[in-house]
């Protein structure tokens, strides 16, 4: 470390003595007559060590100390006392002197004292840096780490763009596959006058037709943020008219459909929204019992509607859709929400239950299930009343 250092007295010959053999100890010695001269040198020279006497006509060392301080709260001032003089040691302690030594000076003392000064900046020093380092190391964490998330961000929007094509293309190809089928149905029916085959081909033809207007439709709402075109509605009408969609396909699949429906009032919601949701989860019960391996159950699968407070205090509306049915592992319950996973082969999207979170949620409610494989499905939407808007 540098070794300058200011030393402030009125009296020249201390000055000299004292200039004298700090010199001889390696120091470079700046000295001063008067206070405002040594403050001059201080500020000029940047010095961080400073020796000043107590009493001086104009600015005594008391002042000097303050200044010293004011100017630099790093430097450091060893102050030079009066024998016995404690009141004024006492003092300069209090205004941050770093020591003080008493008249007459002896040489070991003022030496000493020196060394504890430049030991507490050479301190400062070292703390300073390593807290200017922290603070660079934690500024730059910081930037990688932002970095790091744009980056990420960026590569699972491009890696959600990729699977939504390649889901959807394959869903695509498996209703192509399925019209060429009919299509080739209808040839053959057509060259061998078989009506039944016409018939038959026709309806593949048909069917397949509806599942691609079906998945434009679906696409189309799920590539938009749609704000619910709230209409009144009773909520015990729309399950029923949902469970009149499911019940031909329940009946075909020895599904018992139940239904308890209690009276929850008015609901301003989006109708064809909400349908849509009710339909999924009903399919998708009686698919869970359609699928299931586990032939000769009595399959039943059940709506209900009621009322439940929030832990608000806020009435909602709960709607459930339960089922005996397959039941979900653990990889199928973490994958339901994501879109075009499907475990239902061609005859699935795989958008129907993320199609339904979005729209539920559009309508600031929110849908969770419970799911045990072999046993079966609980389905719980939960909406609030919703008002006209
Ligand atoms: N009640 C249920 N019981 C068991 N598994 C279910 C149930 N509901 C959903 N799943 C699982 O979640 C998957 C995703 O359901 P989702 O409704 O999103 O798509 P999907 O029914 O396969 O196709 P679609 O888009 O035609 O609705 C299903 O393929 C099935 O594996
Ligand atoms: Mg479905």
């Amino acid at each position: 470390m540098e070794k300058r250092l200011l030393l402030i007295d009125d009296e020249r010959p201390i000055l000299e003595v004292l200039g004298i053999s700090l010199a001889a100890e390696g120091y470079e010695v700046f000295t001063a007559e008067s206070g405002y001269q040594g403050l001059e040198i201080f500020e000029r020279e940047k010095l961080k060590l400073v020796v000043t006497d107590i009493k001086m006509p104009g600015m005594d060392g008391i002042e000097v100390l303050k200044r010293v301080k004011t100017l630099n709260p790093e430097a450091e001032v060893v102050v030079i006392t009066g024998h016995g003089d404690m009141e004024s040691a006492i003092a300069v302690l209090r205004e941050g002197a770093s020591d003080f030594i008493t008249k007459p000076i002896k040489e070991e003392a003022l030496l000493l004292a020196l060394r504890r000064a430049e030991r507490k900046i050479e301190m400062a020093d070292l703390i300073k840096q390593y807290t200017l380092g922290l603070e660079e190391k934690v500024a730059q964490y910081k930037r990688e780490l932002e970095l790091a998330q744009e980056e990420l961000l960026k590569r699972e929007r491009l890696a959600t763009i990729g699977e939504t094509v390649a889901g959807l293309a394959h869903y695509i190809k498996n209703i192509l596959n399925a019209l060429k089928g009919g299509a080739y149905k209808v040839n053959s029916g057509l060259a061998k006058s078989d009506r039944r085959l016409l018939e038959e081909g026709w309806q593949m033809v048909q069917r397949n037709i509806e599942r691609i207007s079906q998945l434009s439709l679906d696409l189309l709402d799920f590539s938009k943020e749609r704000v619910p075109d709230r209409t009144p509605c009773d909520p015990r009408s729309l399950v029923q008219e949902a469970a009149s969609i499911i019940q031909p396909l329940a009946d075909e699949n020895n599904v018992e459909l139940r239904l308890h429906l209690e009276e929850v009032g008015e609901a301003y919601w989006d109708k064809r929204g909400i349908h849509r949701v009710l339909v999924n989860l009903g399919t998708n019960a009686v698919d869970a019992c359609r699928f299931d391996p586990e032939r000769g159950k009595r399959f039943v699968v059940a709506m209900s509607l009621g009322l439940e407070k929030s832990p608000s205090g806020e009435e909602r509306i709960v709607i459930e859709v339960s089922d005996n049915g397959s039941g979900m592992d653990e990889e199928t319950r973490e994958k339901v929400f994501s879109r075009f996973f499907s475990t239902k082969g061609g005859q699935g999207t795989g958008l129907g239950l993320l199609l339904s979170k979005k729209i539920v949620e559009e309508h600031g409610g929110q849908i969770s299930f419970d799911s045990t494989l072999g046993q079966g499905t609980k389905f719980k939407v939960v909406l609030p009343r919703g008002s006209r808007l």
